[in-house]
């Protein structure tokens, strides 16, 4: 049995980009295996967002040479951000253990290779076999299309059939694992336009590209096929939805004329599956949540009371040097906004401490913004500078390591403190939890405000609703007891 193995770091849309890769291998007749060592393919889906994650990945990729060195037929495959659209020239040179590159959300290179190597598999074997001699059943074997483009397909048991149905459109390969996850990521929009200074997505991950609605709704109804519940609909910018299409190129301008679906209309037509129980959307930026967005969110019972949206930074001078393009004060209004139309909603944010420049009242006034909002979750990191970006090539990276990760470590105990004190509210209300798996003896879920929940219950829970009451809460999760099942949704 051919087998794969893929080790994914990054956002959730490299989380997405592992899964529709694996689906593929998957349809090409590969399972997974227990890790690299045991794989015939092992493929590295990879994040370039702070010189830690880029470390993370050259380590991996040096730690695998030695396994290449043994297994030379094993296929290494390096995909994601590392790579980016453009790859650098220079990237055989310097992995040379590598047999192959693939863009963020491009499975494509490592398909046409592992055909290549299995066409050339069967000439060899039909060579051995004598010339002339007739190739048994070929059509069957291969499983191929007359098309070319589409993934060879293997149907070698039942469920692979299933991925079958779908897997001749690229596009619609999401699933993969024989057991169908509870909830998965949908990307809706791929690339970037923003160029915020510090970041180097824009141009690992490409121009702002939208995918049709049809496609996006067709590939949410095969997952909620296979037993997919929640969905989350993926971008960079996802309140961006569609903007390529109404404004062409027209970069970082607020602009909502213009005709083509956004994000509220694309809200709506996921919302129309059948089957499907909860719609989450990530990540918004704060310039483009528009309030079709936000009404869409209130009047759609299945859309979750929980948005992402970051804010990076608490002051205003801070924020124009990042060109992030809204002040601290346009930031508030959209947190007050959305707690008026959705009360109780959960919001998240992102926060950079330590870009060039901050300086100590810089930082201050993102911690007291913190401090303010109270928001339930914050990704705080420490800037990092990334080749190409404009504050790598024009700003000067002034403060001190010790003193990023001093304003980090004061971020990160205000948050536990402020979402402790959020958590400990719910400690004897019930909440509504899809429940996501099994783990340490427990089940384990979230609410629709995106909080982790623990209970213990004999019942198999997976895939399903259950009315959880609360009875300890902490910063990071919380557990309950079970009360009754399966209020869902159809
Ligand atoms: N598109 C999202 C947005 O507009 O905020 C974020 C996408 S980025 C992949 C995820 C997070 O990484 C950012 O929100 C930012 O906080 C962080 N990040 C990006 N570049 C960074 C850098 N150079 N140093 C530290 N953190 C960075
Ligand atoms: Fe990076 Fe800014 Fe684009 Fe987010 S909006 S991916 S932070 S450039
Ligand atoms: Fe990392 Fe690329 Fe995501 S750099 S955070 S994997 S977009």
């Amino acid at each position: 049995m051919k087998t794969y193995h893929i080790w994914t770091i990054g956002c959730q849309m490299n989380v997405a980009d592992s899964a529709h890769l694996a689906a593929a291998l998957e349809a090409l007749g590969y399972r997974p295996a227990a890790g690299p060592a045991d794989a015939d393919v092992v493929v590295l889906n990879t994040c370039v967002v702070r010189q830690s994650a880029e470390e993370r990945v050259v380590g991996r990729l040096t730690s695998l040479r030695p396994l290449k060195a043994r297994r030379p037929q094993m296929v290494l495959a390096v995909m994601g951000c590392l790579v980016g659209v453009r790859p650098a020239e220079d990237l055989p040179q310097r992995f040379p253990q590598v047999d192959v590159f693939l863009p963020p959300s491009d499975p494509e290179p490592l398909l046409a290779l592992l055909r290549q190597r299995e066409e050339e598999a069967r000439g060899k074997k039909q060579e051995a076999r004598g010339k002339g001699q007739e190739a048994r059943g070929k059509g069957q074997e291969a499983g191929g299309n007359e098309h070319g483009a589409a993934p060879v397909l293997q149907i070698t048991s039942p469920e692979a059939a299933v991925i079958g149905l779908i897997a001749s459109e690229r596009d619609l390969l999401s699933i993969p694992r024989f057991i169908p996850p509870v909830t998965a990521y949908v990307p809706v929009i791929y690339g970037c336009n923003h160029v915020c200074a510090y970041c180097i997505v824009p141009y690992r991950r490409g121009r702002e590209r939208s995918r049709p609605v049809a496609e996006i709704v067709a590939e949410v109804q095969a997952l909620v096929e296979q037993g997919v519940r929640e969905v989350t609909l993926l971008g960079q910018i996802v309140d961006r939805y569609g903007y390529d299409w109404r404004h062409e190129t027209r970069n970082t301008e607020h602009e909502t004329e213009g005709s083509g679906p956004d994000l509220a209309d694309l809200l709506r037509a996921v919302h129309e599956i059948r089957g499907l129980w909860r719609i989450r959307f990530l990540t918004s930026h704060p310039n483009y949540f528009s309030d079709r967005i936000l009404e869409a969110v209130a009047e759609l019972p299945k859309v979750c009371e929980h948005i992402e949206v970051p804010v990076q930074a608490g002051d205003d001078e801070v924020l124009r040097r990042m060109r992030r393009g809204y002040t601290v004060a346009d930031y508030r209004a959209l947190v007050q906004k959305i707690r008026r139309r959705l009360p109780g909603c959960s919001i998240a944010t992102d926060v950079i401490v330590g870009f060039p420049g901050e300086t100590e009242a810089q930082f201050r006034a993102t911690y007291d913004l913190l401090a303010e909002l109270r928001l339930d979750m914050v990704h705080v990191a420490a800037y990092s500078p990334r080749p190409g970006t404009l504050a790598a090539r024009k700003m000067v990276n002034d403060v001190p390591d010790e003193e990023k990760q001093r304003r980090r470590q004061a971020v990160e105990a205000l948050q536990e403190r402020i979402v402790g004190e959020i958590n400990s509210r719910l400690v004897g209300q019930t909440v509504e939890v899809l429940v996501e798996e099994q783990h340490k003896g427990k089940w384990r879920g979230r609410t629709r405000t995106n909080k982790l929940v623990f209970f213990q219950d004999d019942a198999d829970w997976r895939g399903r609703l259950a009315a959880v009451r609360i009875t300890w809460a902490g910063p990071w999760s919380m557990q309950g007891e079970v009360r009754s099942g399966d209020s869902h949704l159809t």
